[in-house]
């Protein structure tokens, strides 16, 4: 089966899960990060190289200030207790953002993750934390001073390639101002499932559907 190199995940869903149980959306966040880690795994499993998660975007701040602040809760919490268990399984870790948004304590965690991680190699994944494209595209272009050939040497995502998949859950069929540079010409997965439960499985049979498509890349077949 071909193997996507790199499949980018809009985690969509948690609030919509909680409400069904008749919980707090807080509650469906935690059960979503339980998901992260599931999919992590099972991404490593699969071969995958890159696995790049859309965590929190540059609009999720508008989101009401108790959310915001238990997503910011949860995140550090992620960053004390999952690490460890990341490097050991030699997975390197990338946040791509606008880390000045974010708290100095998280941004320095943030920091000493991605020292100890640089090396690994089995699979790196990164976390959209504060991403938005539109800004990612303004901030290179900015940058880059009109030099198109350096404009993609200022993205977040810098060296690593683009996504070859892309899965979205939750029912919506929209990207989101997720990776809107990098996303040109990544096939396209929705599922209805809800972030909290969707499984290895799912992933699985996502991986399957990416694998009979015909990429052609604007080009032509014979
Ligand atoms: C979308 O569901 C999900 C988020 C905005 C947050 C995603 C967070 C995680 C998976 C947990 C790990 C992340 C961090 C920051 C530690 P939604 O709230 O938009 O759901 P809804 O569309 O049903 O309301």
């Amino acid at each position: 089966m071909k193997t996507p190199q790199h499949i980018a995940i809009i985690m969509d869903g948690n609030g919509r899960w909680a409400k069904a149980k008749g919980l707090p959306r807080t509650a469906g966040h935690k059960a979503g990060a339980d998901t992260t880690k599931e999919i992590i795994t099972a991404a490593k499993k699969q071969g995958v190289k890159y696995l790049t998660l859309y965590a929190f975007s540059s609009e999720n701040w508008l989101r009401p200030e108790k959310e915001v602040s238990f997503l910011m809760d949860l995140l550090r919490l992620q960053l004390k207790t999952q690490v460890k268990e990341l490097h050991k399984n030699g997975v390197r870790l990338r946040i791509i953002g606008d880390r000045e948004k974010l708290n100095k304590d998280i941004r320095d965690d943030i920091e000493k993750a991605e020292k100890l991680t640089a090396e690994n190699d089995e699979l790196c994944v990164q976390v959209g934390l504060s991403y938005g494209g539109r800004q990612e595209i303004l901030h290179a272009v900015e940058k880059s001073k009109g030099d198109t050939t350096q404009f993609e040497k200022y993205l977040y995502t810098r060296e690593i390639p683009d996504p070859d998949l892309l899965i979205r859950t939750g029912g919506e069929k929209r990207i989101s101002n997720f990776l809107l540079w990098q996303i040109a010409y990544t096939e396209l997965y929705f599922t209805d499932k809800l972030w909290p439960e969707f499984d290895e499985a799912d992933f699985e049979t996502a991986i399957k559907d990416f694998s009979i498509r015909e990429r052609r890349f604007g080009g032509a077949k014979e």
